[in-house]
């Protein structure tokens, strides 16, 4: 019995309005492909064969339809386009056909990106195959490509027309992505206001990967995240309460040039970053002990990695969300209650920074 886990709805009307599945097979995805009109057309990603070799039995979709990029996140690139938009064009692609993107995030903003600019914008089906992009990438409508100086500078809001994650593909990922997956889940049981999600991954941590735990987890991960979105979609204000941890993050991500560290590991550690500095918005210290041993038990790395203050400062003044010359972060004054746009001065940060490294190293 198939059921949508979560029925997104964004401001306006029927685009804006998706199922999301979880599942732990891709046997009922050949049932809603068949009833869509038009060709199928993949795009995908080297390196995700046995996903594909499923994702191609199960679904029932001709294999004869598929577009590999090259594997890793610069194939991610505004560069990559004009070959996967001549191939759609002489492989007969028009408004009635669908753009599917089974891989992780950086497939499905590829594929996405592609699918919302071929004949200004053709139906796109996320299938997510990390728990990233299960959680995260999959949900909220950005699609995007990278620019030879920045990252995600290329790109649009556009939604697929379902997202459909089978979770036992996960069993494969590499310990690094079921990482990255779960700073973003932790990163959303930190925001949500109830405390719900973090109760229950309190609850269940020893057995999070078991699917029918998982599964849960990832609807309420995409609950969440929905309705931000749906309240701000164009991050003029609440959406950027998942920028969570991000400031230090980026500034990690960026003083390494994206090479050291995956975005989970930089977000894992921005959390903590976010938690100390959170005492001045009132977070305590019961609440703090609290959301870092829940981070502990998931493996997630909490340390500073070797990096002095001064120089993620000297990074975060490049931060695209900074206003006025003043570094912002988003803080929490208690678990469920984000407060953004926090001015951080250079003596708060150099703090919280030195407090880290004395617990973590
Ligand atoms: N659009 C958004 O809102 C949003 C949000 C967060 C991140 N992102 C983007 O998502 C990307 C990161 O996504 P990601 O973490 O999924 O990375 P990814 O797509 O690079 O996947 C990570 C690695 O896992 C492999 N992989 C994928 N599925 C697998 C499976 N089932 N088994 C084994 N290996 C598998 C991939 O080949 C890759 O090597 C970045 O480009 C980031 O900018 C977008």
């Amino acid at each position: 019995m198939m059921e949508a886990a979560a029925n997104i709805r964004l401001p306006g009307s029927a685009p804006y309005e998706y199922p999301i599945f979880i599942q732990e097979s891709y046997a009922g995805l050949a049932q809603i492909l068949r009833e869509r009109p038009g060709k199928l057309f993949v795009i995908s990603q080297k390196g995700l064969e046995s996903v594909l070799d499923l994702f191609f039995r199960e679904s029932g979709v001709p294999r004869d339809r598929l577009y590999l990029i090259e594997q890793g996140e610069e194939n991610k690139h505004l560069n990559q386009l004009g070959e996967v938009y001549n191939w759609l064009i002489q492989s007969g692609i028009d408004r009635s056909s669908s753009i599917i993107a089974p891989g992780g995030g950086v497939v499905g903003d590829f594929a996405g990106f592609v699918a919302s600019t071929i004949l200004r914008g053709v139906p796109f089906i996320q299938i997510p195959t990390t728990l990233l992009a299960s959680v995260d990438s999959s949900v909220g409508g950005k699609v995007a490509v990278n620019a030879d100086f920045g990252k995600n500078m290329v790109g649009s809001f556009y939604h697929p027309a379902f997202v459909y994650c089978n979770v036992s593909v996960f069993s494969t990922l590499p310990e690094d992505e079921w990482s990255c997956g779960f700073a973003e889940i932790v990163k959303h049981s930190f925001l949500e206001e109830t405390s719900r999600d973090l109760n229950y991954l309190e609850q269940n941590v020893q057995n999070i990967r078991k699917p029918e735990i998982l599964s849960l987890v990832i609807r309420d991960n995409v609950r969440f995240k929905a309705s931000i979105v749906s309240q701000d979609e164009k991050e003029a204000g609440l959406r950027s309460i998942l920028n969570l941890g991000h400031t230090t993050a980026h500034a990690l991500e960026s003083i390494t040039h994206y090479k050291k560290f995956s975005h989970g590991q930089a977000v894992s550690r921005g959390l903590v970053t976010a938690l100390l500095l959170s005492e001045k918005t009132g977070l305590s210290a019961t609440d703090r002990e609290r959301m870092l041993s829940l981070m502990q038990k998931l493996a997630l790395p909490l340390d500073t990695a070797g990096f002095g203050a001064a120089e993620l400062l000297e990074h975060m003044k490049f931060d695209k969300k900074n206003t006025g010359g003043q570094i912002r972060f988003v803080l929490l004054e208690k678990p469920g209650k984000p407060v953004f746009g926090i001015p951080i001065t250079a003596e708060e940060f150099e703090n919280a920074w030195s407090a880290q490294k004395r617990l973590f190293g």
